[in-house]
């Protein structure tokens, strides 16, 4: 596990880094990048947004030119300081301190939840998946981009001492494991020879349908065994 996926450094960084964020986030994770996202995320106006990992707000900047309010959650204080001078503390978007894994919010309240460039300091990401899909409704879009796995050892030793890269295999796994049935992973990157982000867009499956393959899976008997 890389020395970010571990809340209480994540949190320690960002008192800093929250400082410079704006100024270096646009070298990896650029406004074009963001609004090929936006375009897969297809918000209505009035969907009820959550945006978790909001940080300093570049997302939630962009949400705003399709919806007209958003719900932030973040569990770093500096960045959210960042984002209260772009949106005011109590205007459109709605500042909500938080853990990605543990989500302050009833089961079904969103229509649609985006997280981007958060996934990779989450210890279990399984985890807030699973409460990805508890807070948006059935047939909801949950869009999650984090960095694709680079393809040369020494760049992987790197990432991988760092925090959670991975692949559209692994991404498949970790959607499948938290309950999510139908995806699409993109690759993106801002041109040759910088990092690649990679972005899933997932539907909430039905509650029933949810229901019988947690069943299924909790009754399913051991295969038998010769010894
Ligand atoms: C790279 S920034 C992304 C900010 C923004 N979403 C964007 O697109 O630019 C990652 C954010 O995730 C937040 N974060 C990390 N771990 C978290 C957790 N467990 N729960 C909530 N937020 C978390 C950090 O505090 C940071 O603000």
């Amino acid at each position: 596990m890389g020395i970010l996926e571990d809340k209480d450094n994540a949190r320690l960084f960002y008192r800093y880094f929250s400082r410079v964020y704006d100024t270096i986030n646009p070298y990896i994770w650029d406004d074009r990048m963001r609004n090929q996202a936006l375009e897969w995320f297809d918000a209505d106006p009035d969907d009820r947004v959550l945006d978790v990992g909001a940080g300093t707000g570049f997302a939630t900047e962009g949400l705003l030119n399709h919806v007209d309010e958003v719900y932030a959650l973040d569990q770093s204080r500096g960045q959210f300081e960042q984002a209260f001078r772009k949106f005011g503390k109590h205007g459109k978007v709605h500042f909500h301190m938080g853990d990605a894994e543990r989500l302050p919010f009833k089961d079904d309240t969103f229509d649609k939840l985006w997280s981007s460039g958060s996934i990779e300091y989450w210890p279990d990401p399984v985890a807030a998946l699973r409460e990805f899909r508890r807070v948006t409704k059935p047939g909801g879009t949950v869009l999650v981009v984090g960095p694709d796995y680079p393809k040369l050892t020494p760049f992987q030793k790197l990432a991988d001492a760092i925090m959670l890269f991975y692949d559209a295999e692994e991404a498949e796994a970790m959607f499948r494991d938290a309950g999510f049935e139908e995806m699409r992973h993109f690759i993106q990157q801002r041109h040759r020879g910088t990092p690649r982000a990679i972005t899933t867009v997932a539907t909430v499956p039905a509650a029933d349908a949810t229901a019988a393959a947690e069943t299924t899976a909790a009754t399913e008997e051991p295969a038998a065994s010769d010894d």
